[in-house]
């Protein structure tokens, strides 16, 4: 291709567009803010390329608009914001990045299982507002971690992350996945592929580590909580939508459940008011992969991406299966 014209649509970090710009015409929009959907349409009509992140939601409609696109690069694993049928329809290549963020992802999902079940971030807020007054037998007491049961809902690169930082803390890990691990990972893990129901009704904590699709939104709904055990904490650094908020709320205000460590939310930025109101749940704002290293990294695979497009090269991160 003589000259790429690239699409940026916000803020990344500069490694990406230092990456591009030699190589590329570039329109870097460089906002916070993104662009509403009209600006979107607007300037990826004459774009090859463009770079949009989780909050660029890419429908039919922005494909449409980009009649010259051959490329869309999320800077994300997840890529539920982009209409993959319409892209393919248009022969349009849809790349993310994998396995760069498997580590961070892991550390805070279990960042979120430990702070849940020890009530950090609740104790914190007790002992910033003054409230404590000495050292008390049962103050903030929480639940053990080790020895406890860990289900894990989709045994993909992050899954098996986690099953690793869990057994470090003496826990015992079994999992639910659409595809098995080989025996050499199960046997490493000490995990076999137990049944959905069986998981739910064994696990003391149960993360979630599935895409969003149309099969997996809502897998976790009123039904599922109610075959939790009553102790039992939900971890969620996948999507929002993977779980019914409702039926979470009402459970874990109704002590069908203990509590929820949640990092994504069905409407980001909204939060639900109700949790808010809750004590038993630890909410952070979708930042599971949020290291400077990682995020970094990120920008640069997406840049890459790209570039390989641009230099009529096979994009090194093609979508071809849903595996996060
Ligand atoms: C973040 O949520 C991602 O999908 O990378």
């Amino acid at each position: 291709m003589s000259e790429c014209r690239v699409l940026v649509t916000r803020h990344v970090f500069p490694e990406a567009v230092d990456l591009l710009r030699p190589h590329v015409a570039l329109t870097y929009h460089d906002s916070r803010d993104g662009m509403t959907p009209e600006e979107l349409a607007e300037a990826v009509a004459d774009k090859h390329a463009l770079i949009c992140q989780l909050t660029d939601s890419v429908g039919d409609g922005i494909l449409d608009a980009g009649a010259e696109l051959g490329i869309v690069a999320n800077v994300a694993v997840g890529y539920d914001n982009i209409d993959i049928a319409a892209a393919e329809r248009r022969g349009i290549v849809v790349t993310n990045t994998p396995g760069v963020l498997t580590e961070s992802t892991a550390d805070l999902a279990f960042a979120l299982l430990m702070a849940t079940a020890r009530r950090i971030t609740e104790a914190e807020r007790f002992l910033r507002a003054g409230k404590w007054r000495q050292w008390e037998i049962d103050l903030l007491s929480g639940l053990d971690v080790h020895a406890r049961t860990l289900g894990i809902v989709g045994m993909g690169r992050i899954g098996q992350a986690l099953a690793r930082r869990a057994r470090g803390f003496g826990m015992r890990v079994i999992y639910h996945s659409r595809s098995r691990l080989d025996a050499g990972l199960e046997a490493e893990f000490g995990v076999a592929n137990i049944a959905f129901a069986e998981l739910l009704a064994a696990a003391d904590f149960v993360s979630v580590h599935v895409p969003l699709t149309s099969e997996t939104k809502g897998l976790i709904g009123a039904e599922e909580l109610r075959q939790m055990r009553t102790t039992a904490i939900l971890v969620n650094t996948s999507r929002g939508s993977i779980v019914d908020e409702d039926a979470l709320i009402e459970a874990l205000r109704t002590g069908v459940i203990r509590g929820a460590g949640l990092d994504v939310f069905a409407s980001e930025p909204d939060i639900d008011p109700r949790l808010l109101e809750l004590d038993n749940v630890v909410l952070l704002p979708h930042i599971a992969s949020s290291t400077v290293a990682t995020r970094t990294t990120m920008c640069r695979i997406a840049a890459e991406n790209v570039l390989a497009f641009a230099q009529g090269r096979e994009p090194p991160n093609t979508v071809d299966q849903w595996r996060l």
